[in-house]
């Protein structure tokens, strides 16, 4: 399979974790780079649903290695939850997941700040989902920020953490919120720890390792390209590196070991959270909605739907380097009579073919469309791309080609054997 790096090319929730199970079968090796448990990535094994946060969606497919890198942010507590989930439904994680020992620790003085920041941010909030992501990342990039390293090595994690958290209650008594008790957090957290500590390693030298044996590895990306820290609708965005780049800095992997980069969309848009979405829609948003999709695999919330952009997709197919693409949830369009594709966005009088850097402008592009006939017919069942309707055959490559990348992989189904190879 070589090495491939796996990207969401929209605003998140593409559809990656059921690419990711798709490719897995062709990986020894999935590694999440970026991200912490605000990510939620669906997956169905025939009809039972799995939702992986932390870790990598390859732990579904037997006898996968899976590393949680260290740009990833962990919540020890929330990955032990996970585990044990995993675990109840008869899968093995012992010997399966790895953990990067300089991966950084999510505490909830991150998750309380998160809150209050955005309480004190009003109507101007980003609608993160309280994971505790932002102030996390915060203090790495600060040098303040404790690792799983230091979690796992209780004299020093003691230390440690009682510092963290008199400094961080000073913070949040600032904001007026109630003090976190150091006994109660560090009881916790030493438990998660002990629970943890098998698993943590230098996950750089055994990726290295796997690259020196030629074992194929995949990058399992979190979130999405307009969510990314640099390339995103800032600051209505998460806090790491969602594009391409961010795998190899949050695995130790070098660029010249990476070998093709996946593009996974959706043959529409959503967006859960503020921030600009220019091709939102509220007809296609109740149509999904009244199917029972597009609800927030994290946190519940209803997403936000709207047209196809193609100008934000081609964004991301050059910021990532998108050599191929996979396009999700096709089968949601099947009913519609027309359906509509962004192709340039009117700012005022200009007409733009990129997306702006300027989050004001942004909010004001309004989409110019090019409309394409409905297939009118449900696709859920076809497993071949010859007997896709060829209106839906016409759509999707005019999306890809709009994009600007190579169509792989048309996906037709939440379910494994509902992906079309092209
Ligand atoms: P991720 O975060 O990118 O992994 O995506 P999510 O799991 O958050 O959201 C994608 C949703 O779409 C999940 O409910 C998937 O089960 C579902 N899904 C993925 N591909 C398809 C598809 O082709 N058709 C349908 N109907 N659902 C899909
Ligand atoms: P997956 O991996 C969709 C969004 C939040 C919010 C913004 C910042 O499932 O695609 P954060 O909690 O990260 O500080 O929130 O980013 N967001 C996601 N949206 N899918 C995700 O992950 C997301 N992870 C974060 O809704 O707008
Ligand atoms: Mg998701």
């Amino acid at each position: 399979m070589a090495n491939t790096i796996l990207v969401g090319a929209q605003w998140g929730d593409e559809g990656k974790g059921k690419i990711i199970d798709v490719l897995t079968e062709g990986a020894d090796i999935v590694v999440r780079t970026q991200g912490g448990n605000n990510a939620g990535h669906t997956v169905f094994i025939g009809s039972q649903k799995f939702v992986l946060h932390l870790v990598p969606s390859g732990i579904l497919r037997q006898g996968k290695l899976c590393i949680i890198g260290n740009g990833v942010v962990v919540d020890p507590v929330s990955l032990v939850e996970e585990i044990d989930g995993l675990q109840k439904l008869g899968i093995k994680v012992d010997g399966n997941l790895l953990i990067s020992e300089t991966a950084h620790v999510v505490f909830p003085y991150h998750r309380e700040l998160d809150e209050q920041r955005e309480i004190l941010k009003g109507k101007n909030k980003i609608g993160t989902t309280k994971r505790g992501i932002g102030p996390a990342y915060g203090e790495k990039a600060a040098r303040t920020g404790l690792r799983v390293i230091d979690l796992i090595n209780p004299p020093r994690f003691e230390l440690l953490l009682r510092q963290k958290v008199k400094e961080n209650n000073d913070i949040l008594k600032a904001f007026g919120a109630a003090p976190l008790s150091f006994r109660k957090v560090h009881e916790t957290y030493r438990a998660a720890g002990d629970r943890l500590r098998p698993f943590v390693t230098n996950t750089v030298i055994k990726l290295h390792e796997a690259t020196r044996r030629k074992a194929n590895i995949l990058f399992e990306g979190a979130q999405g390209t307009f969510l990314d820290i640099d390339h995103g609708t800032y600051p209505f965005v998460t806090s790491s590196n969602t594009t391409a780049g961010g795998a190899c800095t949050g695995s130790g992997v070098p660029p010249n070991r990476m070998d093709r980069v996946v593009g996974v969309m959706k043959a529409y848009t959503t967006r859960v959270g503020e921030g600009p979405l220019p091709t939102e829609n509220a007809e296609i948003a109740d149509l999904l909605h009244k199917m029972g999709r597009e609800f927030g695999a994290t946190t519940g919330r209803a997403r936000r739907c709207g047209w196809f952009d193609a100008v934000a997709t081609r964004h991301a197919a050059m910021v990532n380097g998108i050599d191929e693409l996979a396009v999700t949830n096709l089968d949601g369009l099947d009913s519609l009579d027309s359906i509509k594709v962004c192709v340039a966005y009117r700012c005022g009088s200009t007409r733009l073919e990129y997306v702006p850097n300027d989050i004001e402008v942004f909010s004001k592009c309004v989409p110019i469309y090019k409309e394409f006939p409905g297939w009118k017919t449900p696709t859920n069942r076809v497993t071949n791309w010859a007997r896709l309707a060829p209106k839906a055959r016409s759509y999707l490559k005019a999306i890809a080609d709009l994009t600007g990348a190579r169509l792989s992989i048309a996906s037709v189904g939440p379910a494994r054997d509902q992906t079309i190879f092209v």
